[in-house]
């Protein structure tokens, strides 16, 4: 068997992980080659590729980023390098070319509705969840969100202390697209006292008079807020609409608004931090790495035993797999009812 591999979409910390586990199966079982495809899509679509051997995947199980890049614009149905058009049979031309009997894709929701779209056209495919912000269907836990959660936690307990000092309302944006996973548990673990989803709009009104209670006790207050986030009745902050991407929309920059919002209800100083790429960025947690351990063996146990144009889950703890048409361009968003939400109102965290 020959195998390909690519990273598609925004990368995150354990991909690395993946691509060595993938690898090292299938290589020491001797039941496939495997081929890097460079740049996600785009290698398939630009021809850049190379093999992988034992030696090209060893030592990277720590390391941050993709040894492959990725791209998360290079759509072969809609590539932006041809205005727009669909390259596609010509990239399925190329993985016949290469002697590829199977490909593994290792990305989000975006990347999955593209490899869906190439399993229906023939290709066999496995699919592996990645991405910060945990927002992929049928799936409990992708790698890369224990890390986010870990850095954001750690930049709550940086801005309790400076904002403790001066007795200040300090706002933290997360990442996280349109759903609040990494926003919620980071703020639990990072005990901030407001926590702001794109799943709840959020009351102006109440967030102030939050701060405005905890001023009386000359405290500071401690918010984190998702990046979808919105006010009841407002729309989300958007930074910027990139042409030509799958998903356009980049959100970014409601810290800013929201301080806009309370500074006027509030005797103390609001100040506001953007966190952004650094929770992408670095070396995985021990989590996150046994996590893409295991997801990448999965794939392997998933490619010999033929089990195609599946994506490896993780649900109630056991690994498994769903049809790629079940998860492809869809997110999963933080039920209402969500046991954390409740234990966050139970112990006085206000939620919007
Ligand atoms: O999906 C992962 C993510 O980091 C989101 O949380 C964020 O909205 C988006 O990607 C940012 O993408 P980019 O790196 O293209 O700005």
């Amino acid at each position: 068997m020959k195998v390909g591999i690519l990273t598609g979409g925004g990368d995150c910390p354990g991909l690395n992980s993946v691509i060595r586990a993938v690898t090292k199966s299938l290589i020491a079982d001797a039941s496939a080659d495997v081929i890097g495809i460079e740049q996600g899509f785009l290698g398939l679509i630009e021809r850049r590729v190379r093999p992988l051997h034992w030696d090209d995947v060893s030592g990277i199980l720590g390391r941050g980023g993709t040894i492959l890049g990725t791209h998360n614009r290079a759509d072969p149905f809609a590539y932006f390098g041809a205005g727009g058009a669909d390259v596609s049979a010509a990239a399925l031309a190329y993985t016949a070319e290469l002697g590829l009997d199977a490909l593994v894709v290792i990305g989000g929701d975006g990347s999955m509705a593209i490899a869906d779209r190439f399993a229906r056209l023939g290709l066999p495919v496995v699919g592996v969840p990645k991405t910060i912000d945990n927002d992929l269907l049928h799936n409990d836990r992708s790698f890369g969100f224990d890390t986010a959660v870990a850095t954001v936690t750690d930049a709550l307990g940086r801005l309790e202390t400076t904002g403790q000092s001066h007795g200040r309302v300090m706002i933290l944006e997360t990442m996280g697209r349109y759903t609040g996973w990494i926003a919620l548990e980071a703020g639990v673990a990072g005990a901030a006292d407001v926590i702001l989803l794109p799943e709840i709009a959020y009351s102006v009104a109440a967030v102030a008079e939050r701060c405005r209670e905890r001023e009386r006790r000359r405290r500071l207050t401690l918010i984190c807020i998702a990046e979808g986030a919105a006010p009841t009745g407002g729309a989300m902050t958007v930074a910027e609409q990139v042409a030509g991407a799958p998903d356009p929309v980049r959100l970014g920059g409601v810290a800013h608004v929201l301080r806009a919002q309370l500074q006027p209800h509030v005797s103390n100083e609001v100040r506001a931090t953007v966190l952004g790429h650094v929770q992408r960025g670095g070396a995985p947690t021990p989590y996150d790495r046994v996590l893409a351990t295991q997801f990448g063996t999965q794939a392997a146990a998933m490619l010999r035993r033929r089990e195609f144009n599946r994506m490896v889950t993780l649900q109630g703890g056991v690994l498994g797999s769903v049809a790629l048409a079940d998860v492809a361009g869809r997110n999963r968003r933080v039920p209402l009812d969500h046991p954390l939400l409740a234990s966050a109102r139970q112990i006085g965290v206000c939620l919007g």
